[in-house]
């Protein structure tokens, strides 16, 4: 069980000043500025969920695993996770969870991907046995002999992280912390590490925590969201109510065969105008895409269409305009 209680982190960033007269003057004085990353969250995640922590560039999520896995002190509040402290006892800590980055690694960049498992056998302490029957498992589902030998540096972003969850899960952690993992990927490799991190919350009953900005990443793992913006949680609670309450924007982008300067539309709003292509935003309760569209090709020229779904910064309007 996770339990976090007014959890915040700030950060003291040096103001440094630059020329020679401000390199002259760091010398003698120092001037901050304080990042309120992190501002009083409190939540709890029972053991085997899968939480999403998501939110826009900058909200707070990785700072919040970042003190969740040990990795950062907090500057007040504090995080049980499964009845100790993380950044008190990172060693205790780090034998019960782990963390993986998808934007850095923790395998040995020159050396060949097997010897990056045999390092984390060793400095884990993992029975033979354990280690053994988690390979075979990890070989089989995510076909880590297709890289086995290779030199980590020369690994797709999709097989690098295929490499990274299985060594993370190699010493059988209760709680794995995910950060940004799909960032990069293109779509089928999404959807397999989407695959293996649900048959694996299954069978192990791993709690999961993940941060994302692909909304699809939570909705395919989640079924429990946090919202974060600005450090601080707006919103709490099912991913499916979210969808229902707050996904109600769509973003219709059309492609037009000729140059029409003002366009007539029976809903929605143009809110970008690129010339031929425009984006039209309308409210799934004012009409489907499909009539819109139609309505459109009766008057003008279309060449082609595509719909965004409703973005986490979109969603996260739609909170603060309509309230919770
Ligand atoms: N080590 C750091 N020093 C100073 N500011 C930081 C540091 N890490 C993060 N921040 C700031 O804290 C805020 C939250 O960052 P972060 O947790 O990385 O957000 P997210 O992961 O949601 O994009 C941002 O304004 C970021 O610039
Ligand atoms: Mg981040």
């Amino acid at each position: 069980m996770i339990e976090v209680v007014n959890l915040s982190k700030t950060f003291r960033v040096l103001e440094g000043k630059t020329g020679f007269v401000g390199a002259v003057k760091n010398l003698f004085s120092r001037d901050y500025r304080y990042v309120d990353a992190v501002r009083d969250i409190s939540f709890t995640v029972k053991q085997g969920e899968m939480l999403g922590l998501i939110g826009p560039n900058g909200a707070g999520k990785s700072t919040t695993i970042k003190m969740l896995s040990g990795i950062l002190m907090p500057t007040s509040g504090k995080a049980l996770v499964n009845g100790i402290e993380p950044y008190k006892n990172r060693q205790e800590n780090a034998m019960k969870v782990s963390v993986v980055f998808g934007q850095r690694t923790k395998l040995w960049w020159d050396l060949p991907c097997y010897e990056s498992f045999e390092l984390h056998r060793v400095m884990y302490r993992i029975p033979e046995k354990i280690y053994k029957q988690n390979l075979d498992e990890f070989m089989e589902f995510l076909e880590l002999e297709e890289f086995w030998s290779r030199p980590v540096r020369q690994l797709s972003l999709g097989q690098r992280m295929r490499a990274e969850i299985s060594v993370s899960l190699l010493h059988n952690p209760e709680v794995i912390y995910l950060d940004e993992p799909t960032i990069g990927m293109d779509a089928v490799a999404k959807e397999r590490i989407r695959q293996f991190l649900i048959n694996t919350n299954k069978s192990r009953n791993v709690t999961l925590i993940i941060t994302s900005h692909d909304m699809a990443d939570i909705e395919k793992l989640c079924s429990r969201v946090i919202i974060i913006d600005h450090g601080q949680i707006v919103y709490e609670g099912d991913f499916d109510e979210i969808r229902h309450r707050y996904g109600r924007e769509r973003t219709m982008v059309v492609e037009f065969g000729e140059e029409y300067p003002e366009i007539e539309l029976p809903y929605g709003t143009v809110i970008k105008d690129e010339g031929l292509k425009k984006s039209i935003r309308f409210l799934r309760d004012q009409g489907t895409a499909i009539d819109l569209i139609t309505t459109l090709g009766k008057k003008y020229v279309i060449k082609d269409v595509s719909i965004q779904e409703a973005e986490i910064e979109s969603i996260i309007r739609e909170i603060y305009e309509h309230g919770m």
